[in-house]
């Protein structure tokens, strides 16, 4: 056997590839960022053509920098940012428009006439989510409806839909040339197409978005013995990898932090925050505002299932702090300019920038600043979007504690801003709860290899992956209950005002 496994983290800002050991430790990696297209206001698209480009380079890199050849793979799995939509041609390979982004707003109508009709409903019983401007239907849809002649190429066998491991997938396993479509079951679950029950395409959900069934691809596990397909020679590789693994790329963070057991949450901090607890087999539907989402699914065992709080804006109010008010030149100096102070200074920043996710599921909300007055500086809105993250945060955990019935002890934490000390310490005090992370940061890619190492035996079952988890870092609570109180009462009133700021 080979004595390593890589994985594709295919992400909304970058695509990365890296190697791991049997430890899980990384071996090395190269990552690239990729353009972000805004052409409206709220519209956020990606060029699927450079991201396979990109993905494709930081293969070579990473291989050619750590001197290894396909032979040195046991296996090679692929994460993905979720629900972002591709549709190509099959015979020229060709993307029909560009990925809408899963941040991306532009099917806002779509999503209020699902709820107004009673279709929301359906939507939310058979695919345990609600509709919402985040999932791929309503992306087809609009494709379909705004660009010409996809819907007629869809109808005639032409159109192919996939999330990015999709589109990754077929390019790698021969594209035109006989690429494998499939995606895994964490993926479909994201699309409102899937009924969670059978985990298969649900025709009557295809029916709300009159999408033909034989544009989406095969479902499979989430890894899978079976495997995908294999990687060609004339591919970046340059030779033949086993393709066994994928998973969206929270459900590959749950994997990668070991989270295998009910009860066991994490929270990923990425441009969103990504809060799962894992819920065991059994299917638990949310009253307040979760989604009920597939975690992973290893070759023919049950699936397991999460519910999942997602929050559409937080490292990305970080990036505009840098990118458009310019307070900041890197994302490392918002922990520096919030020190600069030792509150919020009555100030609170709601980054509602993409309407508000879980739990309020409002497309039609918008950001905010509010408390201002003259005393406060550049501190203490650098330091109120911080506390924008873990508030966030807190919603997402109040309503999983509320629908699980189980308290969460521990919060195991990963992505780019733990490495934000004050961050960290504010989300222990908010939440009131000991937040963990690991040595090994990059859960997400780890997952995914996770997946694909255990479909072709390089770990044997998933308690062997329990071995490699370590922590690295914790957080204790440090304010008083009348603090917190008093802080999220603050926050509170700042949503409200985000809300009914757009009419639909
Ligand atoms: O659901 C969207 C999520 O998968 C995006 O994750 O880390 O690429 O921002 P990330």
């Amino acid at each position: 056997m080979a004595d390593y496994v890589a994985a594709i983290d295919q992400g909304t800002t970058s695509s990365r590839f890296m190697v791991f050991d049997h430890d899980g430790a990384e071996i090395g990696k190269h990552q690239l960022e990729h353009s972000q297209i805004m052409p409206k206001p709220g519209w956020v698209e990606h060029n699927p053509v450079e991201i396979l480009d990109r993905t494709s380079s930081v293969i070579q890199t990473a291989m050619n920098k750590l001197d290894l050849e396909a032979g040195d793979l046991a296996a090679l799995g692929i994460t993905n940012q979720r629900e972002t939509t591709v549709i190509w041609n099959k015979r020229t390979g060709r993307p029909y428009y560009n990925a809408i982004v899963w941040q991306d707003t532009r099917t806002d109508k779509i999503a209020a006439a699902l709820e107004r009709d009673g279709r929301g409903d359906v939507i939310r019983r058979k695919a345990g989510i609600p509709p919402a401007t985040y999932f791929s239907a309503g992306k087809i849809q609009w494709i379909f409806e705004n660009v010409s002649g996809v819907r007629e190429a869809a109808e005639k066998g032409d159109a192919l839909f996939g999330t990015t491991d999709c589109w990754l997938l077929w390019n790698l396993t021969g594209g035109t040339d006989g690429g494998v479509h499939i995606t895994d079951v964490t993926n479909a679950g994201r699309t409102m197409l899937m009924n969670l029950e059978t985990l298969d395409w649900d025709d009557e959900l295809l029916g709300f978005f009159d999408i033909p069934r034989q544009m989406l691809p095969e479902i499979r596990p989430s890894s899978d013995p079976n495997l995908y397909g294999k990687t060609l020679k004339r591919g970046p590789l340059q030779g033949e990898v086993s393709l066994a693994g994928t998973l969206g790329d929270q459900q590959a963070a749950m994997v990668g932090q070991v989270c295998l057991s009910a009860g066991e949450a994490k929270n990923t901090y990425g441009t969103g925050n990504f809060l799962l607890m894992n819920t065991g087999t059994e299917l638990v539907r949310s009253e307040n505002g979760l989604l009920t989402t597939v975690c992973y699914q290893f070759g023919d065992q049950d699936p397991v299932f999460a519910l999942e709080g997602s929050i559409a804006v937080t490292g990305s109010a970080i990036q505009w702090l840098r990118d458009q008010l310019k307070i900041i030149t890197d994302a490392d100096d918002s922990e520096v300019l919030a020190r600069t102070v030792t509150d919020n200074g009555g100030l609170y920043f709601v980054p509602a920038f993409s309407g508000l996710f879980a739990p309020y599921w409002r497309s039609d909300a918008r950001g905010v600043i509010v408390g201002m007055s003259r005393y406060n500086t550049g501190g203490h809105l650098a330091r109120a979007a911080l506390e924008a993250i873990c508030y966030q945060s807190k919603d997402v955990a109040d309503a999983m504690e509320k629908d699980s019935g189980s308290k969460i002890d521990v919060l195991k934490v990963d992505g780019g801003i733990t490495a934000n000390e004050l961050c960290m310490q504010i989300q222990a005090d908010v939440l009131g709860v000991e937040v963990s992370k690991p040595q090994i940061a990059e859960t997400t890619a780890l997952g995914a290899a996770y997946a694909a190492g255990l479909a072709v035996g390089f770990w044997s079952d998933p308690e062997e992956l329990r071995q490699n988890w370590h922590e690295s870092r914790r957080w204790n609570p440090q304010t008083s209950d009348e603090q917190r109180s008093a802080g999220y009462a603050g926050w509170q009133k700042a949503v409200q005002r985000t809300l009914d700021w757009v009419d639909i």
